[in-house]
């Protein structure tokens, strides 16, 4: 089957995959693991809870932490400016509000599928994205650019690979196989999905996200996350994502010199990252790996 897909598609095939690629760009959620909606109804089933211990339960989920944004974001509560802090949207939706979303938030339970892999990496990704917000001279103002925000950082990290988790629900063991096969033989994922299925996880969860009418910085850190060179690699935030995202990755590189190697000069002149800065966040990212449960 693997052998027949990675084979130049047919008409028929390239239509086939386009509607697929249609239809779950447009779904309005994503789902999560089942033992993840068990703990977050369980934080807003106790007694005297706070919004923030919700919300601090919903940014370790990134199916979740869309699905929060989606709804307040949305043309029932008629803001006429983005929410994006996770805080104020819980706020803002209330206890019974939050009640109602986990109630109809969609699951998936596949025995061997990647999506507890994938909640970990987002999770470790948006941690990197705010620790880097402070360690990069870059980023901190400090090269002639503007301050980024480490909550806005903490986000973009957080649903950078949204459109994964619609790839591991529909397309099943097949995805699993052709990630696993690109991870093996270090090919790029983004290239080995387009091969196998017409489209990506980057363009997807840019979709995504688009259909679900967040901002565009959302859109594009789902979009470039893997490619910075496509905006130029000028772009603050695309940057911290690209780096944040090979840290985070399974397999990152075992040394500061190794990961300063993959990263263009350009990119390092650009967040003031040195090679001792490189090594210093693959410990955290690999201390903090060990801490993630899901
Ligand atoms: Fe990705
Ligand atoms: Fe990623």
């Amino acid at each position: 089957m693997l052998l027949i897909l990675w084979a130049d598609p047919t008409v028929n095939e390239r239509v086939e995959r386009e509607k697929i690629r249609e239809r779950l760009g447009s779904r309005i959620a994503v789902p999560t693991l089942p033992r993840v909606t068990r703990r977050v109804k369980n934080v807003l089933a106790s007694p005297n809870i706070g919004l923030r211990e919700v919300a601090a339960a919903l940014a370790t989920d990134p199916p979740l932490a869309s699905r929060l944004l989606r709804n307040v974001n949305s043309a029932f509560y008629g803001f006429d400016h983005p929410i994006l802090d996770l805080n104020h949207a819980c706020a803002i939706v209330g206890l019974h509000g939050l009640e109602r979303m986990m109630n109809g938030a969609p699951t998936l339970d596949r025995p061997g599928s990647s999506m507890g892999a994938t909640i970990r990496h987002s999770v470790l990704q948006a941690q990197m994205c705010t620790l880097l917000c402070r360690l990069a001279p870059g980023a901190r103002g400090q090269r002639g650019r503007g301050r980024v925000d480490p909550r806005a950082m903490y986000l973009q990290g957080l649903l950078h690979d949204i459109g994964r988790f619609a790839m591991i629900e529909a397309l099943g063991q097949e995805y699993e196989d052709v990630v696993e096969a690109a991870r093996a033989s270090r090919q790029s994922v983004e290239v080995a999905e387009a091969r196998a299925f017409g489209f990506a996880h980057t363009e997807l969860g840019a979709m995504l996200i688009k259909r679900w009418g967040l901002p565009d910085e959302l859109a594009l850190a789902a979009r470039h996350h893997h490619n910075p060179r496509e905006l130029g690699e000028t772009d603050l935030p695309i940057a911290i994502l690209y780096v944040a995202d090979l840290v985070a990755s399974p397999n990152p590189p075992h040394s500061g010199a190794g990961l300063e190697r993959v990263i263009s000069p350009g990119m390092l002149e650009l967040l003031g990252l040195g090679r001792e800065e490189l090594g210093m966040l693959l410990r955290i990212a690999g201390d903090r790996r060990d801490a993630l449960t899901v």
